[in-house]
């Protein structure tokens, strides 16, 4: 007989081998095994000061559970495919170092309220990683924006050159969106933070537990009410994969624009050699690599949350095996929001350079100060959209002779309405027509000058 068979005397067979690897999760959820002793370990306590086993009893299986988390860090527990997952990979090693005490850990337990909680905590740790990862991120942008203040990128709409920006303007929308990342998990945390141990297999427990001593110990915020809801919950792990999503849009945008800029017909920026590759055949390549590839790992985020709804959308109470695919699903999504994170970081770090002169010309080379016409004939009380219609003509015309706007004659723009004067030709240079835009939030530099300070303040306030 399988010393190590996991099922009651009820069972005489054993699992068919293929079927064994198809249901273990060992070679997956090891990556919870830190959580799952401070979980049992919690427990652990808790039987004890309810009675229900002896502080000795407590002490000892404590103590074989932390020497278990010291073979684990030293690379010496490495429980194989029998071991199903790492609930009974521990429980068994634990027995193995303290003998029968440690066939009671499992008292008032199931597995189901036990790998709820060591997601949770897993959950729980990595969001503040993922935060601080955030918080780098958000770090290189306010870097990179603090020295491009008066540096003008166009500003598009439908991809068409609309009006220029303050190149820090542009930046810092990436901050705003990290900002509400970083609050967004947050709020996931929150509601993360809640303990279903003590929920038992689905019931609860005839023991008589504290399921808040418990959750204090491992410092959750509050107990699942429920214990249906408890053990079958994943909407946590929802919540945290949508966060993750909307973490990797906004690395998914950044890097298009990137990849963009990066091209010869933007030309705004150049990839230095430590973040670019070449290509096999093309010598003269020097591909956006970087961009390219988390743009390519965003669907994989995606996908994940794709997954979990459609995992639980039809799964009765309680806990169901399915959900046993949580864990793949988060454990990615968390690697690959880490790493895409952290390539960014270095990107926007080291690995591109603004090519100033090129976005000097650019905007100096259209017709993006065309609204400021229309608003310098509406500030002198010309109706908007009879001075909007009345510079539609004026670029019509300029096209047509092969100009821009600033290379119109004072009688040709007189021709098109009398109240042109010659100030008309400062109004419409690209750094007055950023300078303008003052309004709260907008692009001129006092206004991305007072942004940057708010975003500098916020960085140190919750570092
Ligand atoms: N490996 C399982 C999981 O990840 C642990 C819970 C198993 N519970 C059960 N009743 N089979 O969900």
């Amino acid at each position: 007989m399988n010393k190590n068979k996991a099922w009651s005397d009820r069972f005489e067979g054993s699992l068919h081998p293929a079927i064994a690897i198809f249901n273990a999760s060992i070679g997956f959820d090891i990556e919870l095994i830190e959580y799952d002793l401070t979980g049992s370990i919690a427990h652990a306590r808790m039987l004890a000061r309810t009675g229900i086993i002896s502080p000795t009893e407590a002490q000892q299986i404590v103590d074989g559970l932390e020497q278990i988390r010291q073979e684990y860090r030293q690379g010496n527990f490495n429980p194989g495919i029998e071991q199903e997952d790492v609930h009974f990979a521990v429980e068994r090693r634990l027995t193995e170092i303290i003998g029968d005490v440690g066939k009671k850990l499992h008292t008032a337990r199931s597995r189901n309220d036990q790998v709820g909680t060591d997601l949770r905590l897993y959950l729980r740790d990595q969001i503040s990683q993922i935060q601080q990862y955030l918080r780098d991120l958000q770090s290189t942008l306010v870097k990179q924006a603090s020295q491009h203040v008066e540096t003008l990128i166009p500003g598009y709409t439908h991809l068409q050159r609309a009006q220029p920006v303050s190149l820090a303007h542009h930046l810092l929308a990436y901050f705003q969106m990290l900002e509400r990342d970083w609050q967004r998990l947050s709020e996931v945390r929150s509601r993360t933070n809640t303990c279903p141990l003590g929920s038992g297999a689905l019931a609860g427990t005839t023991f008589a537990i504290d399921r808040h001593y418990s959750a204090e110990l491992l410092e959750f915020d509050q107990v699942y009410a429920n214990s249906l809801d408890g053990v079958s919950d994943r909407d946590f792990a929802i919540e945290f994969l949508n966060a993750c999503s909307l973490i990797m849009v906004h690395l998914s945008r950044l890097s298009e624009e990137m990849i963009l800029w990066a091209s010869q017909e933007f030309g705004f920026i150049s990839l230095t050699d430590s973040c670019a590759t070449g290509s096999s055949i093309m010598p003269q390549k020097k591909n956006p690599d970087v961009p390219e590839l988390i743009r390519g790992k965003a669907g994989r985020v995606f996908g994940h949350l794709q997954a979990l709804l459609v995992m639980m959308k039809g799964l009765p109470l309680a806990y169901n095996k399915d959900l046993q695919e949580d864990k793949e699903a988060v454990f990615d999504a968390v690697k690959t929001v880490k790493i895409s994170l952290e390539a960014m970081t270095i990107l926007l770090e080291e690995g591109i350079e603004f090519k100033t002169n090129r976005l000097n010309q650019a905007v100096n080379e259209d017709f993006s100060n065309a609204t400021d016409v229309a608003d310098y004939l509406a500030q002198k009380g010309i109706p908007f959209r009879e001075a909007y219609n009345l510079v539609g003509k004026a670029v019509k015309h300029s096209l047509a002779s092969g100009k821009l706007l600033k290379d119109l004659s004072l009688e040709q723009w007189k021709e098109i309405h009398t109240a042109f004067e010659s100030d008309i030709y400062s109004a419409i240079a690209p750094q007055q027509v950023v300078a303008a835009r003052n309004s709260y939030g907008g692009t001129g530099f006092e206004q991305v000058r007072q942004q940057l300070q708010d975003a500098i303040a916020l960085l140190q306030q919750s570092s």
